[in-house]
This record gives structure tokens, sequence and C-alpha cells, in this order.
């Protein structure tokens, strides 16, 4: 499973964010399954470089990622990437989708914080 992770040593372009309109399109979407297979409604997160405080509301297996849509390919997303942390802001995984996509966790644990950022 953990081989899903995407680990973001990976070197990356950051793109600059586009400038969307205030609201959802400038923002990334992830949805939570928990360890007992039932998931969260879709969460909205600032396209940030720094952690915003965010709670799970139970212990994550995997985190669906929706990037920001491309205005310029209809139809297209950017990449986004994403690191999950605990209340001691220790991590609990890290990864890089390239269009809604999926990072799985190494430590199934309760999330208190996140950071994505288009990448
Ligand atoms: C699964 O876990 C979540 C998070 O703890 C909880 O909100 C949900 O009610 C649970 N679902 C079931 C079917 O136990």
């Amino acid at each position: 499973m953990r081989a899903a992770v995407v680990l973001a040593a990976l070197s990356s372009l950051v793109m600059a964010a586009p400038q969307g309109e205030p609201g959802q399109d400038s923002k990334i979407g992830l949805i939570f399954t928990y360890t007992n297979g039932s998931q969260s409604a879709m969460e909205w997160v600032e396209d940030s470089i720094s952690q915003v405080p965010l709670n799970s509301g139970g212990i994550v297996d995997n985190v669906f990622v929706e990037p920001l849509s491309n205005p310029a390919l209809p139809g297209r997303y950017f990449g986004a990437r994403c690191a999950f942390l605990d209340a001691m802001s220790r991590g609990l995984g890290v990864g890089q989708v390239n269009g809604p996509g999926i990072i799985i966790l190494e430590s199934k644990d309760v999330i208190e914080f996140v950071q994505c950022n288009t990448a």
C-alpha cells in the first residue's frame, strides 16, 4: 500500500497558482477515507505552502485529492502536492498527484493539519 505514496523528495517545479475567482476554484479538494472504509464529505483547503488546521474526524487510511482545474485546458487539472500531519505536526504521509488521485498515509492516524500546494 505504501508504494502508492509518492515521496515529495522528487523535485518538482512549483507553478504559480492560477489567480482564480475566490472560492473552490482556487482551492484543493480533499476526501478522507477512514480505516473503516467510510468517507468524509469533500473539504476544501487553501493552495498553500503553509500548514493549515483541518481535523479529519477519524483515523484516515487514504486521501482523495482533487487539484485545481486548469482553466486553459477544460477538463484538465494541475498537479497537487500534499502533506498530512498529526496534532504534533508529525508527518503521517506525503504525496503528489498529477490529477484527481489518492495519497495513502504511511501512518494511519487522525489528521489535524494539512499542507497542499499546486505542483
Ligand atoms: C467510520 O469512521 C468514521 C471516522 O471515525 C466515523 O465518522 C464513521 O461513523 C464510521 N463509520 C462506520 C460505519 O462505523
